[in-house]
């Protein structure tokens, strides 16, 4: 595509960017960005007071382009579909941290996990994350260290891959769906109680999208609205469905459907995305909501208001977006990969472990810091001896050849949903032992229903030691996680 033929596509659309969202803005709340042909990008993480969903401002971690930057929704990074995005991290909080681009699928060296891929970025230090999106969609990005603190605190950002070729819709809005563990005044409760933590996980009582309770962007009457949501929340498994304007789901973690269909109480587990068009009322003044109804009291997350003359736009605009680029795995010759997911350890477990794959546990447990700085486990202990102390031992629960096709067959013995997310590779869902799921596109996560067997495929075509876990920050932290390696 041309250089003016994308600004006049461009011009069309509006885009809503980070640092514009909320009731109070919502006028000047649709920005029209201008998108650099690659993106080039300075990411600070900070520690700051900021108001997650309101109240008295509290001490958070967050996102910010510049260092100084008050705590508020992380930005928007975005970057076109096979353009090259250069991320200068710097660290500017009091600990360690890393950066993860869930979803990605990227080379293993900046897939930003501890001691596995990378060091951890200590306090004042810098990484150079550097990658090309492969695939288009909707991406996320967050710590993968002490990930439960940090991801509770506020780190939480989306990153959005352009398609290369703009499917046109009138505006697109990212949605960075999570709950905040605030008390009715306001103060932070533990991010974890360890009681849940053995069960279905610490739900935050403070209910927010892109920071703000209930938000609302005016968007014209009668356009096509790509949402795009993000479920950033440690723990929460939402039922979504959308109310006052016809829906269409059109990508799931960040992957086409082939075909669109309406948006019906669609289950989105921790880390996972959806995309969805929505066909606004003609009226100015009409209004659409996404509500959550996995709870006995359901709640509205978001409102879209319609503005201004009516855009009739067809809902027949609304057709597949173009398949992203992931080889397609050939299921009559592939091995069979067993992978059992279960409460409590497997023999030799740590103590502290909850949760387990193939009867082995992973807890996610960290050096020592002073001062913001990794200190080794032991005096004078390496990294890489720190690595194989932290990261389960180093084993991984399978080897796969570069290049050819497995099934994964997923099996939760316990009586919890998990959102079983792998790094660095694309599957797709072949089959279910307790329900007819959706199949014909590639995801990241498996959302495993209580006692259910899954079975999905993939081209082991990325080589790594990828992470394998359940994305309940809680079962992650507490032994529901290993590696899979895919052997150069
Ligand atoms: Cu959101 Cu290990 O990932
Ligand atoms: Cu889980």
């Amino acid at each position: 595509m041309s250089e003016s033929k994308e600004k006049a596509g461009l011009s069309r659309r509006s885009f809503l960017g980070a640092g514009a969202v909320g009731a109070g803005l919502v006028g000047a709340g649709l920005l029209y960005r201008a998108i650099p042909a690659s993106g080039d990008e300075v990411l600070y993480a900070i520690e700051a007071p900021g108001t997650p969903g309101g109240g008295e401002p509290v001490p958070v971690l967050s996102y910010a382009r510049t260092p100084a930057a008050p705590a508020a929704l992380p930005p928007v990074l975005d970057v076109r579909q096979g353009d090259t995005l250069s991320v200068h991290f710097h660290n500017a909080m009091a600990r360690s941290t890393t950066v993860h681009w869930h979803g990605i699928r990227l080379p293993i060296a900046m897939d930003g996990v501890p001691f596995l891929t990378q060091n951890p970025v200590a306090r004042g230090e810098a990484f150079h994350y550097r990658f090309a999106p492969p695939d288009a969609g909707t991406y996320w990005y967050h710590p993968h260290y002490a990930s439960l603190d940090q991801i509770g605190a506020g780190l939480a950002g989306i990153l959005v891959v352009r398609e290369a070729d703009d499917p046109g819709y009138d505006a697109d809005i990212p949605l960075l769906i999570r709950d905040w563990r605030r008390d009715e005044k306001g103060a932070w409760l533990p991010v974890s109680d360890p009681e849940a933590a053995g069960r279905a996980g610490t739900f935050g009582g403070w209910h927010t999208v892109n920071w703000e309770r209930e938000p609302h962007y005016q968007v014209p009457s009668g356009s096509l609205v790509r949402l795009r949501l993000c479920n950033a929340d440690l723990t929460r498994v939402f039922k979504v469905v959308g109310k006052g304007a016809p829906a269409i789901l059109v990508a799931v973690d960040g992957h086409p459907l082939v075909a669109p269909e309406p948006l019906q109480r669609e289950l989105l587990g921790p880390g996972m995305r959806m995309d969805v068009v929505v066909r606004m009322p003609d009226n100015p003044g009409e209004v659409f909501e996404l509500h959550n109804v996995s709870s006995s009291t359901p709640w509205v997350m978001m409102r879209l208001v319609s503005q201004g003359m009516s855009r009739r736009r067809a809902l027949s605009g609304i057709v597949p977006l173009p398949p992203n680029p992931v080889s397609m795995p050939s299921v009559d010759r592939a091995e069979v990969i067993r992978m059992d997911f279960n409460a409590g350890l497997g023999e030799g477990g740590a103590e502290d472990a909850l949760w387990s794959i193939n009867k082995r546990a992973w807890v996610e447990r960290y050096p020592e810091e002073r001062d913001g700085m990794v200190l080794p486990v032991l005096p004078g202990q390496s990294f890489p001896e720190v690595r194989a102390a932290v990261c389960g031992g180093g084993t991984p629960l399978a080897v796969l050849k570069q290049g050819r096709s497995y099934i994964l067959e997923l099996n939760n013995f316990t009586p919890h949903l998990h959102p079983i997310h792998i790094h660095g590779l694309a599957f797709s869902l072949l089959s279910s032992s307790r329900r007819s799921i959706r199949t014909g596109h590639f995801t990241d996560t498996a959302l495993l229903l209580p006692k259910e067997r899954m079975r999905v495929a993939l081209v082991a075509d990325n080589p790594g030691d990828w992470m394998v876990h359940c994305h309940i920050i809680e079962h992650q932290a507490f032994g529901m996680m290993g590696t899979i390696r895919v052997d150069a």
